[in-house]
């Protein structure tokens, strides 16, 4: 074993709006095998996780179900600790960013950045709800497309040409919120300086602490050019207060990543033995790994390492990136009745089921990952019931019933325990690599040695009986439907 590492792991935050669905479970649980394997391997690795309690969205989901924002995003967090627990994952933490912790860790990144240099602030011109009273994100506003001039198309791009533009271009726009015309008006924003970290990011990129897809994407955006991040958002927002300022509030993706500063801070109060700088302070102590999920790539691959660097904290070791998860090829759908919640899935089968499904296709690779219910039965059943516990089930009848629950002691197949005894650092180093399809491959076809031996064993009883084995009774099989 390599030397004992301290390593830190943080699964993507999902925000606190809704239920668990399935692909949450993806990167979940991709980051929970990793952590058991690290543990398993005797290294310190904690996994912490939390809910994203803050934003827009967040506000206007607390509005239609009448509650205060802080009421409703504690009641999911409650129900995403339930969902995750009854998955099997085994989080060190699970925090909020809507915490003290939070709020610290953010008010003290964001003072670094103002002493460095790396914020200014700039009036710019956005759509605003004269009813609502509220300036409104591009998800909120629907009109014509100026290109092909369909209707009701979001603020930012039209779903049917693809055309991407701004919201002050749609023709007859309208706010979701209340129905009435937008209007423009001027705010003063804070914005991050990006492009002050172009080249350590360049540099930090190509590093290795990518997947090579995601090297190649962040090429394209280098290309295009970095460009200034608008931190800041108008009240009524929910989320953290910017210093100093009246009605001005961070925007939800500067603290969310922050929120793994906070939930691992938060353990820290609970477990006196862990040191927040030795972690969040020393790159060469400690090793910082983080699951997420393709779509936000540019906050973890980018904004987060810079915003990091900027306040003089240590940078991530690793940032590991899954595909989109998919029901029968298509996206999950609620009107298709593909969109399944976890709770659904919780209901109806057992969590190891998925687990195992989504360790045999899981790769390093950022491809979506396709449930077919028709290969999951076929998958479980063949793999997880004909073979791993098929083995253990009928060796344990079989020891019990012939040699009185003892094992023998002497090793009959040598050369097949050589095969299982060694395959274990090649299956460590499958699943520290994320290749967690290549490690299932490798166990089942150890469970096809394990059956056939355990298969020819009981043959070799039927036909000299148990004497040769030291019994003195003697039985036969008859159910032989398992051997191959
Ligand atoms: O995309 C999302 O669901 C975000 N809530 C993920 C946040 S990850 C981290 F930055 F907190
Ligand atoms: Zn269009």
């Amino acid at each position: 074993m390599s030397a004992k590492r301290k390593i830190l792991a943080t699964n993507a935050l999902p925000y606190a709006n809704g239920a668990l669905h399935l692909g949450h479970m993806v990167g979940t649980i991709q980051g929970d095998i990793w952590v058991r394997t690290q543990k398993m391997l005797g290294h310190d690795c904690l996994y912490i996780c939390g809910s994203d309690g803050h934003g827009t969205p967040i506000m206007i989901q607390a509005e239609k179900m009448h509650l205060a924002p802080a009421d409703m995003i504690a009641q999911i967090h409650q129900t995403q600790v339930n969902d995750f627990t009854d998955f099997l994952v085994e989080f060190d933490n699970y925090h909020t960013t809507h915490s003290a912790e939070n709020q610290q860790c953010v008010e003290t990144i964001y003072k670094r950045q103002v002493e460095a240099g790396n914020i200014i602030k700039r009036t710019i011109t956005q759509l605003y709800d004269p009813v609502k009273k509220m300036f409104l994100p591009d998800r909120y506003i629907k009109g014509e497309c100026p290109v092909c001039h369909a209707k009701d198309q979001y603020g930012d791009n039209c779903e049917v040409c693809g055309t991407t533009y701004l919201p002050t271009e749609l023709i007859n726009p309208y706010s979701t919120l209340s129905g009435e015309k937008p209007i423009e008006k001027e705010s003063e924003h804070f914005f991050f300086k990006l492009q002050n970290f172009e080249s350590f990011l360049k540099e930090w990129t190509r590093q290795g602490h990518l997947q090579q897809e995601v090297t190649n994407k962040l090429d394209e955006w280098f290309k295009a050019g970095l460009k200034e991040w608008d931190i800041s958002r108008d009240a009524p927002y929910f989320g953290f207060q910017i210093p100093g300022e009246k009605d001005k509030y961070f925007y939800v993706w500067l603290d969310a990543p922050i929120g793994y500063m906070a939930s691992f801070l938060n353990l820290c109060n609970k477990r006196k033995d862990l040191n927040f700088a030795e972690y969040w302070e020393q790159e060469d102590k400690v090793d910082l790994y983080h699951f997420i999920g393709k779509d936000i790539i540019y906050f973890h691959a980018l904004f987060w390492p810079a915003v990091l660097q900027g306040a003089h904290y240590r940078t991530p070791t690793k940032i590991y990136v899954n595909g989109f998860l998919t029901v029968d090829g298509q996206k999950m759908s609620k009107s298709r009745g593909t969109f399944i919640k976890a709770r659904t899935y919780l209901n109806n089968l057992q969590p190891e089921y998925l687990r195992y499904y989504l360790a045999a296709k899981l790769s390093d690779r950022i491809e979506d990952l396709d449930i077919n219910f028709d290969d999951f039965t076929q998958r479980i059943n063949s793999d997880l019931v004909g073979k791993f516990i098929n083995i253990a089930s009928r060796c344990a009848s079989f020891i019990n019933k012939n040699f009185a629950g003892e094992l023998s002691a002497q090793i009959i197949d040598p050369a097949l325990f050589a095969e299982f005894s060694t395959a274990g650092d090649a299956l460590a180093d499958h699943y520290t690599n994320i290749e967690y399809s290549q490690a299932i491959r490798q166990i089942m076809t150890l469970a096809d040695h394990g059956l056939h031996v355990f298969c020819t064993t009981e043959n070799r009883i039927n036909r000299t009986g148990l004497y040769a084995f030291g019994a003195t009774n003697t039985f036969s099989f008859t159910d032989n439907s398992n051997c191959r």
